[in-house]
């Protein structure tokens, strides 16, 4: 009776963006609410997982019944999940910038009438999701998202190979579908063995759908 599928089992989440600063007072950044990512880590709390949640910088409330870190940059993601392992599932659903300026700037650039705008030269930030997938304490089980535009499938599915991961949910962000910020998501569940359709859910359906897979997967 009573015992909850994922207790004394325990999940990484990464959520939202990442800022890469430029100066202490400027930065770049990706898109991101951290809606899924938060209710994904607090659907998997409800099942009764011990989950840590490294969060970039959002504005939404930190989920309760969760361990949560909040982080600024890519550097410090990856370092605040490395330090989170061993897991028995990581579940990367931040949006991590691409790419920092190679160096950060300690004090705000001047803006100088009649000078050209300063240069921005980028560096690659780590990819966190591959680093999971290829660590020698890889979780039992690794979770990747892929926004898409087009062949939503098979780069989802090129995805999951490259980064060493056994599921990508995979979401077609095309501006039409009002997914990027919303309350709704509609994704697909790549998997080696095939791909499911999941119909047009509550971000919060989606992350209980998704847990409750986690449980099973982790069961077997
Ligand atoms: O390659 P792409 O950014 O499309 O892959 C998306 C997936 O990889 C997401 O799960 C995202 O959280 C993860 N990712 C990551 N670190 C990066 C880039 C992406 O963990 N630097």
């Amino acid at each position: 009776g009573g015992q909850k599928p994922l207790a004394g089992r325990k999940a990484i989440v990464t959520s939202g963006p990442t800022h890469e600063p430029i100066d202490p007072v400027r930065y770049i950044a990706n898109r991101s609410s951290g809606k899924q990512g938060h209710a994904i880590a607090a659907a998997l709390a409800k099942l009764g997982a011990k989950v840590t949640l490294v969060s970039g910088p959002v504005t939404i409330p930190d989920p309760a019944g969760v361990r949560i870190v909040h982080v600024e940059r890519a550097e410090e993601m990856r370092d605040a999940v490395l330090a989170a392992l061993p897991a028995d599932v990581a579940v990367m659903v931040a949006a991590v910038a691409d790419w920092r300026v190679a160096s950060a700037a300690g004090s705000k650039i001047k803006k100088k009438p009649g000078e050209a705008p300063p240069p921005l030269q980028l560096a690659e930030n780590p990819d966190i999701l591959k680093t999971i997938g290829h660590h020698p304490s890889r979780p039992k089980l690794v979770i990747g998202f892929a926004a898409e535009t087009e062949n939503v499938a098979e780069n989802g599915r090129a995805k999951l190979e490259r980064k060493g991961a056994d599921y990508i949910l995979a979401n077609d962000v095309s501006p039409a579908t009002g997914i990027m910020g919303g309350d709704r998501n509609r994704v697909k569940l790549i998997g080696r063995n095939g791909v499911e359709d999941w119909p047009d859910m509550d971000k919060e359906d989606v992350a209980a759908k998704l847990a409750a897979r986690i449980a099973d997967a982790l069961s077997h």
